[in-house]
Order: structure tokens, then C-alpha cells, then sequence
């Protein structure tokens, strides 16, 4: 048996890698949260190693942006100490390690969709947060993939399909953000790319090594993303909710966000990994939520 360890087992990503048909030979071995506080960044490498597998996906991470700007210590502890101690502790076993980071790491100033090899500027503290994390799992492991990723939804836990479903239930008009554009993801397609990743790189395929761009198929800002959910659940008997449409300055957040967080995946693509539409899993996952 290939023993996958997945940590943040109960996040988006997560639930997804439990929920796909794995590579024939392969458990699934999870550290939640109870059994390993990964604030604890001191206990990461011991238990990592005691938990000896063969290949690691970091699936965890402190995801909310907002917060981080006040609990800075926590989201680079998350963020950045611990994938750190993975990268220690893959490497000290000779696992691979597949490691989860954001387009969040972009200024999204950029006039076109993020390459890999563009320089990263975060403008929040998530972002600066998870940055790290990926330049130091890149310089302690050569045998990893870190994957950048987008807008990730799911119909599990908190998310932004889930949070206009709800405000669906009692509200006819929702103002939503329409000058930023990215690029949602499914959790299960990048799930099925994270895997496909790690099965690569336990093969020995330096393809597979280094940075990857992995977000969903199609673009879309966030009012238009609103706005294929709304149209969606109509079909299962929701009332319509029309999208106000509006910018970022009329909706303040703690953080900042960039306006473009498009991330380009012909890298990834090019080896035969190509992520299929958000539409289409959008649907999936309304259906799932609302019949
Ligand atoms: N969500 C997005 O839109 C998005 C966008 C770009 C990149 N990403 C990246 O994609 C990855 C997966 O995101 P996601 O949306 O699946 O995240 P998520 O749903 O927020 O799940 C985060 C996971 O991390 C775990 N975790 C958080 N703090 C922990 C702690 N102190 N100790 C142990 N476990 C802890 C959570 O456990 P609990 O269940 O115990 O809280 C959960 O399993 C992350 O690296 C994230 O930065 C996400």
C-alpha cells in the first residue's frame, strides 16, 4: 500500500482527495486538526515523521483572507512555518510533498492571466503569508509540486457558491464585486489534479516538480460568478435574485484583494492536466445542495 497523508483533511480540498477514486494501491492516512494543531508548528515535523508516509498533500491552510489582517502570527504560522516543517519532514522521509498556495501571492496589476514565472507582490497579509510557504517548501524539497489556485468552491464548508445560496434564501438583490476576475475552482478538479501530481512525482517525473498555476476552466469576477449560481438554482425552484453589480471601493474589506487574479495553466495543462470548467462543477454542486 502507497500511504497518501493529507493535512487540512476537513477543509475544501480536503474532503474532495477523500471523496476521489484514488491510485490503485493507495489509502488515504489524515492528521486533523485534533490529532495535530498545525499552530503548532513545533509538532509538525515529529508527527509528520511518526506518521510516516509516502507521499504528503498539504491541503491546510489559513484561508480567511479577512482575518489574517488581524491574526498575522497565525496565518504565517499556517501559512508558511508549517508547510515549512512538512517540507522538513517529506524530505527527511523521502516522501513528495504537494503543497496548496494562491493567486493571492499576485498585486494583480498584470493586464493578462499570471504566469508561473511572474514575480509575486501579495497586498495582504494572507498573501505574504502564503508566499512564504511556497518559497520554503520549494527550497527544502525538490521533490514537490507547489499549486497555485483560485477561488476555490465546493459544497462543503464556507465558500462564496455557498454564501450566495444562502443570501438566495431570504433577499431578491445582492451587490456583488464586478471588477475583480479570476478564475474559480472546483475542490474536486483540483483534488484530481493535486493527486494526479503526487502520482508523478512518486514516479520519479521531474515534470511534476516546482510551481504550478491550476484553476478552474473559463473566467469570470465575482458578480458574474454570482450570478451563474443564482440562474442555476433557479432550476430547482429558487426564487431569482438579481446581482447588483459594484466595485471594490464600494465594498470595503479589511484585506485587499487584487483586481486580477487570473491565473494562466498552460503549464499545467501541457502535462496532460487540464482543469475542467467551473460551470460544469457548479452545477454539480447545486444540485447537490439544493434537490
Ligand atoms: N478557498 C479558496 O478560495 C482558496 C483560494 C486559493 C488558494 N487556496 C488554498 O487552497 C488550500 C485549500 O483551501 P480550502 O479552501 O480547502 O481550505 P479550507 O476549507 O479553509 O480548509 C482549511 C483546512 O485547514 C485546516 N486547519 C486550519 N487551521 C488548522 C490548525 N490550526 N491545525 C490543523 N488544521 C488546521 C482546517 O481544519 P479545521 O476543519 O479544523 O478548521 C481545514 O481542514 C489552502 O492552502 C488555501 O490557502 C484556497
Amino acid at each position: 500500500m502507497t500511504r497518501l497523508l493529507v493535512l487540512g483533511s476537513t477543509g475544501q480540498l480536503g474532503l474532495a482527495l477523500q471523496r476521489l477514486t484514488l491510485p490503485r494501491g493507495w489509502e488515504i492516512q489524515t492528521l486533523a486538526r485534533a490529532d495535530l494543531d498545525l499552530a503548532d508548528t513545533g509538532a509538525v515535523e515529529t508527527a509528520l515523521r511518526a506518521a510516516r508516509p509516502q507521499v504528503v498533500i498539504n491541503a491546510s491552510g489559513y484561508t480567511e483572507v479577512d482575518k489574517a489582517e488581524r491574526y498575522p502570527e497565525l496565518a504565517f504560522a499556517l501559512n508558511s512555518l508549517a508547510p515549512a516543517a512538512m517540507a522538513r519532514a517529506a524530505y527527511a522521509l523521502s516522501a513528495p510533498l504537494v503543497h496548496v498556495s494562491t493567486d493571492y501571492v499576485f498585486n494583480g496589476e498584470k493586464n493578462a492571466p499570471y504566469l508561473e514565472t511572474d514575480a509575486v507582490d501579495p497586498i495582504n497579509v494572507y498573501g505574504r503569508s502564503k508566499a512564504e510557504g511556497e518559497a520554503a517548501v520549494l527550497s527544502s524539497i525538490a521533490l514537490s509540486a507547489v499549486v497555485r489556485t483560485s477561488w476555490v468552491f465546493s459544497a462543503d464548508r464556507a465558500n462564496f457558491l455557498k454564501t450566495m445560496l444562502r443570501l438566495g434564501e431570504t433577499r431578491r438583490d445582492v451587490r456583488v464585486v464586478a471588477d475583480q476576475r479570476g478564475r474559480p475552482t472546483p475542490a474536486n478538479e483540483l483534488a484530481r489534479i493535486c493527486v494526479a501530481l503526487a502520482e508523478r512525482l512518486l514516479d520519479g517525473d521531474k515534470n511534476a516538480c516546482g510551481l504550478f498555476h491550476c484553476a478552474g476552466a473559463g473566467e469570470a469576477t465575482w458578480a458574474d460568478f454570482a450570478e451563474a449560481i443564482f440562474s442555476e438554482a433557479e432550476r430547482y425552484g429558487c426564487a431569482p435574485v438579481q446581482v447588483q453589480r459594484i466595485s471594490t471601493a464600494e465594498y470595503p474589506t479589511p484585506a485587499r484583494r487584487p483586481a486580477n487574479s487570473r491565473l494562466d495553466t498552460t503549464k499545467i495543462e501541457a502535462l496532460g492536466l487540464t482543469p475542467m470548467p467551473w460551470r460544469d462543477s457548479m452545477r454539480d454542486y447545486v444540485k447537490q445542495l439544493l434537490r
